[in-house]
């Protein structure tokens, strides 16, 4: 691999982001460029970097997919803005919806929500707007797994279904490219970002879709994100690498009103971690687990069951699907 990291060590964060301005501003020249943002570090880092250098003609999209967390498009619309930047809102979530319908395999899951995010939704925007400047939160982390085939070839205009041969002068610019995620983290911190955005735990790209096990409907998406917002209320104060809750697909009988009856199994997985590639459950107190599984089951509808995942990455992995 030729691309050379820039180690947390190395890091000079305003040397960095006086760099990757200039950079940016000297590829983009008088024109505009074009980007998609999710919250998540890596898109708000990359946002930043091309609104300070680019201004007004840096044009950033949020795709509400409909599977993000309780108000999530909103807060961070509304961040943004406070931030000065323009973030346009496109509603996609019928569209990824459709996709999911009748889908239980994992890996067909990821595959529909990528090819709807990057062919159907994004792919289109980005042809439409004319523009021919792209820019992508891809880091150092994501090259080394596409090299080492864990991850999905890593091509952003094949994946946004722009054929290079016939539509000429498409540039990705990957101002992140060298940097791992502390070192993301960093950069995010030193433009000015929150410690909501730069500490934030890990989320996936699929996002709640990868916590439903069986189909992804509107309904079931809703339910894990009730669960979601109770679990961060309650661990918010825990020192992990990352928590979540999982709906199952099976049900099972439990007790509602004092009559039997078939209900819903959510399961909770808190980490420890370090970088993710391995992982062992925290051991949360108690006194937490049963406030969770009180509060989960009272507030969220046809939940009966509340279990504790007690098992370590690997065999089990951090997310579900
Ligand atoms: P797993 O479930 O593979 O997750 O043990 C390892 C870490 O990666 C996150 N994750 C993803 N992040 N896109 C992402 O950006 C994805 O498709 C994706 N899948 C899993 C997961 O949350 C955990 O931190």
């Amino acid at each position: 691999m030729s691309l050379k990291e820039i180690s947390l060590e190395e890091l000079d964060p305003q040397k960095f982001i006086k760099e990757k301005v200039d950079e940016i501003r000297a590829i983009v020249g008088e024109n505009c460029a074009i980007n998609a943002l999710s919250g998540g570090v890596d898109s708000s880092t990359v946002t930043m970097l091309g609104h300070i250098a680019l201004g007004e003609r840096l044009r950033t999209y949020f795709i509400d997919n409909g599977l993000m967390r309780e108000n999530e498009p909103e807060q961070v619309i509304s961040l943004f803005r406070s931030l000065g930047v323009n973030v346009i809102l496109v509603d996609a979530k019928e569209k990824f919806f459709k996709a999911l319908k009748d889908i239980r395999d994992p890996e067909e899951k990821r595959e529909a929500i990528t090819r709807v995010f990057y062919k159907e939704v994004f792919g289109k925007i980005v042809k439409e707007s004319g523009i021919k400047f792209l820019l992508q939160g891809t880091n150092y982390t994501d090259i080394e797994e596409t090299v080492a085939g864990i991850k999905r070839q890593h091509n952003v205009l094949e994946q946004l279904g722009i054929d290079t041969e016939k539509e000429f002068g498409y540039r990705v610019i990957e101002p992140l490219i060298q940097l791992r995620k502390p070192a993301i983290r960093r950069v995010a911190e030193a433009l000015g970002l929150p410690k909501s955005v730069y500490e934030r735990i890990p989320f996936p790209g699929p996002a709640l879709a990868a916590r439903v096990i069986g189909e992804v409907t509107p309904e079931r998406v809703e339910i894990v994100r009730r669960c979601t917002s109770i679990l961060e209320q309650e661990l918010k104060n825990v020192k992990a690498f990352q928590y979540l809750a999982i709906l199952h697909e099976d049900k099972v009988t439990g007790i509602v009103n004092g009559k039997r009856k078939l209900g819903l199994q959510v399961e909770i997985r808190c980490w420890d971690s370090v970088d993710a590639k391995t992982a062992s459950p925290t051991k949360l107190s108690y006194e937490i687990l049963e406030k969770v599984s009180e509060r989960i089951t009272s507030e969220v509808k046809d939940v009966v069951s509340v279990t504790y995942n007690i098992t370590g990455k690997p065999p089990s992995t951090i997310e579900a699907v």
